[in-house]
């Protein structure tokens, strides 16, 4: 069975300070749980402070970007042997770092591999902008993204991957999609999995939805069979809104 996630990506918010109080709130908001993996994803200068704090708390953390070599003239990029005992998950081609970093298919593939040969396991993020959408072409880019991603990977080394499909003009906006939609395209990913790297690939991989995902929306969008979490921007921010997502979540998964 998928555990369900709710993964919270800071963004460029929070200093240490406000990372480790925000975190000390989270916990003692939702207590313990073990039917959700709560994954919190700060900047990166807040990884260590965290991970200092974490043994004693049920939650997992996630850098927001790697690079994919392992060390070299790369002036402030962090490499994936740096974050390795640090992370356990690593964000990959966001649609922010897409459009404004300019990180390619190829580019999160070679992220995507480096990630996997330290252990850490991708959240590769896939999504469609709005035109795109409206021009409807939201099948073709998914598929076009996530079979660049994955190129060049095995199955075995798939074991840990999780993919986050984000449409662009629901990041941010309020504008969420349905959970139909949420619900559909992340069961097209599935079936790209299952196309591209078999049936044990796509049964255990976990699909994530994002794009204004917040405490009002998250039960009927957690609803749909192949959604299995949410990365949560704005609403993880706030302690109360992002526990309070994990507790929906986990009421309906019955922990
Ligand atoms: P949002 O961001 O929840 O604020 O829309 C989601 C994301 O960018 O991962």
């Amino acid at each position: 069975m998928r555990k369900p996630m709710m993964a919270g990506n800071w963004k460029m918010n929070m200093t240490v300070a406000e990372a480790l109080a925000l975190t000390r709130q989270i916990v003692q908001l939702v207590g313990d749980t073990t039917a959700v993996e709560m994954l919190l994803c700060p900047p990166s200068v807040c990884l260590h402070p965290l991970k200092a704090i974490s043994s004693a708390m049920p939650f997992s953390l996630g850098a927001q970007n790697c690079h994919w070599q392992d060390s070299g003239a790369f002036t402030g990029e962090i490499s994936p042997p740096m974050l390795q005992g640090l992370a356990d998950y690593v964000i990959l081609g966001h649609s922010e770092r897409r459009q404004l970093f300019g990180e390619t298919d190829e580019t999160v593939n070679k992220k995507t591999h480096a990630a996997l040969t330290h252990q850490l396991a991708p959240i590769v993020c896939v999504g469609e902008s709005l035109d795109q959408n409206e021009s409807g072409q939201t099948a073709a880019i998914i598929t076009a993204q996530v079979q660049a991603a994955l190129a060049g990977l095995s199955a075995e080394q798939l074991q840990s991957l999780v993919i986050a499909y984000e449409p662009i003009w629901a990041i941010g906006t309020g504008r969420a999609a349905t959970a139909e939609t949420a619900g559909e395209i992340c069961g097209l990913v599935r079936n790209i999995l299952r196309e591209s790297h078999g049936g044990s690939v796509a049964d255990t991989t976990r699909v994530l939805y994002g794009g204004s995902t917040k405490p009002d929306n998250i039960g009927e969008i957690m609803e749909q069979p192949d959604i299995d979490g949410a990365l949560i921007g704005g609403a993880s921010l706030e302690a109360a809104s992002y526990a309070q997502m994990v507790k929906i979540t986990a009421e309906q998964y019955g922990g």
